[in-house]
């Protein structure tokens, strides 16, 4: 069967069910909606509602949230359900027990036959997470929901959005419209960090009608869309839109055509803080998710150090110094959020003076981040570089793509414990695990899938299934098995043999033994 995520149990039974042309669902309307949309174009069928159909979904209260009871015998297939990211997961799983083709947009003729089986199923992890860069290289709106059903089939219930970077701003703003007129725009890019750059403009902007759109999309296939909106680093973009931002205004500024961490950071003034909260009130009129991430990492504080107007404001705030405005940023932002019945998440930095209580910390520098904030009594996204970093390299044959530097196999990947050095007693602290595409060396969806697949399929692995007997020749067979299903669906994901170079989809640029990471 190969199912990827593994489900908890398995069971097989003798005997196959075939799809009959008139296959029909009893179910809710809601739930019917559901299995239609997932199934229906792949295999054809219209799978209309009708009491006594073969295709059923029932609520059941007693099963886990997200879990499902999948049942195919000689009366049709059963999905039970505690809520509707349980539907959605349950006929993820029908599809992939179908023949691969059946997950193809149109229908292609194949037989449409499922051999008896009952499946049992949870995920281990809440927090089932990807963040995808649209700030270094914007990504068209159609790119992201196919990103999207693609997170979906591997069973990922966040996508979190980065929608700010020094090299770019891609959230619109009503009141603030120079940050899509000028910092969605670059003059170019740096390609490598030893080479001038292209000279072709670059950028883009989502509409918040668009992404509104994205959001309702991704609700439908059972993801929550995290923004993040990025204050008071990464954000040149912001600061050559509305130089009065920054801490020298008098010097101009460009949104950034290189990769890097840049010294110009916000102000911190009270009209700074004025802006950051109008826009994040547009942010979560846009975005409904419980979370708003609102980055947090990388910020050098030489600015501030150097600037007697933020030693002043840092006085005023009664603070020991300017390097603690980001911490009082954050502390205000977090404040901000839980008032309006949002919980905010941040890069590990957001610890860096002490544990910051009622914020979630998404440990990215290593593990120990995540260790200790767990150790402090604070929810924890697992996102190690060392294991979940996508921009790194895939493998490290020399006909690689450039990429930023590291390596992270699929089985590195794979490999990762998320509960690793994590006290028994502060297990239920880990919300769970989230894999990054940041998207320096990466300009378009090509190059995305090449470095999110396989290694993705690992990762949707290790934060939904019981780890238990988990062993990577195992892994690895299925693995097999299951790309034939991306095949089918014509994702550019990196085969296990190696590159090709036409197969990378990326700047042609081949790697080079001096690439290291440096954001
Ligand atoms: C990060 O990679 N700077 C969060």
């Amino acid at each position: 069967m190969n199912l990827l995520p593994q489900p908890l149990s398995v069971t097989p039974h003798a005997g196959t069910f075939t799809l009959p042309p008139d296959l029909a669902i009893d179910a809710s309307p809601a739930h019917a909606a559901i299995v239609r949309r997932l199934l229906a174009p792949g295999t054809g069928l219209a799978l209309p509602a009708a009491a006594g159909g073969a295709v059923t979904v029932t609520s059941d209260a007693t099963l886990p949230a997200e879990g499902y009871r999948l049942v195919v015998d000689s009366s049709g297939i059963a999905i039970a359900a505690a809520d509707d990211r349980g539907v959605n997961w349950a006929t993820q799983t029908l599809r992939q027990l179908l023949p691969p083709s059946a997950l193809r947009p149109a229908p292609t003729g194949a037989p449409l036959e499922i051999g008896y089986v009952t499946i049992e199923d949870q995920p281990r992890f809440a927090w089932r997470g990807v963040m995808l860069d649209v700030g270094r290289h914007f990504m068209p709106l159609p790119d992201l929901f196919h990103f999207l059903d693609l997170a979906a089939l591997h069973k990922y219930n966040i996508f979190h959005l980065h929608l700010s970077e020094d090299q770019g701003w891609r959230f619109e703003s009503v009141k603030y419209p120079r940050l899509q007129e000028v910092a969605s725009w670059r003059t170019e890019t740096r390609k490598h960090l030893d080479e001038h750059g292209d000279g072709t403009p670059h950028g883009g902007f989502y509409t918040q009608d668009q992404l509104r759109a994205l959001v309702s999309y991704a609700a439908q296939l059972g993801i929550t869309v995290v923004p993040e909106i990025e204050f008071p680093g990464h954000v040149l973009g912001v600061l050559a839109a509305y130089p009065e931002l920054g801490n020298h205004p008098e010097t101009g500024y460009a949104t950034a055509t290189s990769f890097g961490i840049f010294n110009e950071v916000l102000n911190m003034s009270d009209d700074a803080m004025t802006v950051v909260l109008d826009l994040y009130t547009e942010l979560l009129d846009v975005f409904p998710s419980p979370y708003v991430h609102v980055g947090g990492d990388e910020c050098p504080r030489v600015e501030w150090l150097d600037n007697p107007a933020a030693q002043a404001l840092a006085e005023r705030r009664g603070l020991p110094g300017p390097d603690h405005l980001q911490r009082w940023f954050t502390e205000q932002l977090r404040d901000w959020l839980a008032e309006r019945g949002r919980q905010l998440v941040g890069w590990d930095e957001i610890n860096d003076e002490g544990p910051l209580e009622g914020a979630v910390t998404m440990a990215w520098r290593d593990a120990s981040y995540g260790v200790t904030a767990a150790e402090a009594g604070l929810d924890v996204v697992m996102s190690p570089s060392p294991h979940t970093y996508f921009d790194y390299y895939p493998g490290s044959e020399p006909t690689e793509q450039y990429a930023i530097g590291g390596l992270i196999t699929t089985e590195t990947a794979y490999g990762f414990e998320p509960l690793d050095g994590i006290p028994a007693a502060q297990h239920d602290r880990i919300l769970g695990t989230q894999c990054q595409l940041w998207t320096e060396y990466m300009p378009n969806l090509r190059r995305v899938e090449y470095m999110m697949y396989p290694r993705g399929c690992a990762h949707s692995e290790v934060a939904w299934s019981n780890p238990e007997g988990r062993s990577w020749a195992e892994f690895s067979g299925r693995l097999d098995a299951h790309l034939a299903r991306l095949d089918a669906l014509g994702v550019n994901y990196r085969p296990e043999s190696g590159p090709h170079p036409w197969q990378q989809g990326g700047t042609g640029t081949l790697r080079r033994p001096d690439a290291h990471r440096i954001a």
